[in-house]
């Protein structure tokens, strides 16, 4: 089978261990579990035995993630994944065939975008509009869907604009789905990292073909426990939760264990509070660099740690990110590989020092074009 590269996550790849200055990231800084974890837990993880677990997630991290999206979920509407990103992939091979249409929102972390389109499936872009506040115009959303849309997808809160969906598209995009009959997939990995620390309202259990994907990498911080899941109606997740048998069988015991531990209600506040005041601290130093930086004009995101700024520069995104990348060892992404060219995306999420220094690097380069 012939794949598309996947340019975004290729590039960071490469690259994020070897600048000085990695502002390629989305998240927030990672915690150490001695930050998360009592120190009853830190003892007794020493000696947990490493078993396999449940392959669809224990019950107790199930129940923990049903309780999020309230009292209309139990266990058996969650499965857990390695990350959102299986969770996602889980999405369109279970969903999807060569042939059928999918509404993609542009801009966005094109991991679905590359992968339905390696399958033949056809993908009909449409972008959310910045003079809209990034937000999707409704009309053209209705234009779009045919008698062969299978599957409409977003990301919200987005990436990467930081916008969060109006209620009245939300409310739109729910009725089209419905009576296109297709699926509605909501990637809501950043769901939680609202700068205005109010968690946006989420599509979970909008429609009946209604599938949420999250996880615990942006907004809690934890990339690296490869913590996923995806919430949706029993028959989806059983679907869903047979594919995974052949994908990665199951997340890591140890993950399930400390996830199971940090998802009460307290614990997460307490993460996700401490995702607020970072990003709020670290966004004002942002906006106030910008001021002096006329090659860019940057606009305050609704959440998560990234701002997409506009490229006052006449020269394509991909080549200002290699450039900045080569000359002053600075990592951002290029708009065109979150399929919207003439922007870059910069990532806030690291400690404020680090931020500003890259920041300055940024600001050097541009002076020297
Ligand atoms: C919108 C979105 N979805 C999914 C992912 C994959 O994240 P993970 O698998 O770490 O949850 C990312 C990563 O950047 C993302 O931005």
């Amino acid at each position: 089978m012939k794949f598309e590269i996947f340019e975004l996550e290729r590039n960071q790849s490469l690259y994020e261990n070897e600048v000085d200055y990695n502002l390629s990231e989305s998240g927030v800084h990672p915690l150490a579990l001695s930050e998360i974890l009592t120190k009853d837990e830190q003892r007794e993880i020493l000696n947990l035995e490493q078993f396999y677990g449940y392959t669809n997630g224990s019950p107790n991290l199930r129940l923990r993630i049903a309780e999020m999206y309230g009292d209309s979920f139990s266990i058996e509407n969650v499965l857990i994944t390695s990350g959102s990103a299986e969770a996602n992939f889980l999405s369109v091979m279970t969903q999807l065939e060569a042939g059928d249409e999918l509404i993609y929102m542009v801009p966005n972390y094109p991991q679905i975008f590359s992968l339905a389109r390696s399958f033949g499936i056809i993908l009909k872009e449409l972008p959310i509009r910045e003079e809209l506040d990034w937000q999707w115009d409704l009309d053209e959303v209705k234009a779009m869907v045919t008698s062969k849309t299978k599957m409409i997808a977003v990301c919200n809160p987005n990436n990467p604009t930081g916008a969060v969906m109006s209620d009245e598209v939300m409310n739109g995009v729910i009725a089209i789905s419905e009576e296109a009959n297709c699926w509605l997939l909501s990637d809501e990995v950043y769901r939680g990292a609202e700068l205005n620390g109010i968690e946006c309202r989420s599509f979970a259990g909008a429609t009946d073909k209604t599938v949420v994907n999250a996880g615990l990498s942006k907004a809690y911080s934890l990339p690296g426990l490869r913590m996923g899941w995806s919430v949706g109606s029993k028959e989806y997740i059983n679907r869903a939760w047979s594919f995974h048998d052949y994908t990665v069988i199951n997340v890591a015991y140890l993950s399930d264990w400390v996830a199971s531990r940090i998802m009460t209600y307290d614990r997460r506040m307490k993460i996700l509070n401490r995702t607020k005041t970072h990003l709020n601290h670290n966004l004002d130093m942002l906006i106030r660099w910008a001021e002096n930086v006329p090659g860019l004009t940057v606009t305050r995101p609704q959440a998560a740690a990234i701002t997409f700024a506009r490229l006052n520069i006449d020269m394509p995104s991909e080549n200002f990110v290699y450039k900045l990348r080569d000359n002053f060892s600075v990592l951002i992404t290029a708009g065109k590989w979150h399929c919207l060219e003439g922007y870059v995306r910069i990532g806030y999420g690291t400690p404020a020092d680090y931020v500003q220094n890259g920041l300055d690097r940024i600001a050097d380069f541009i002076d020297s074009l």
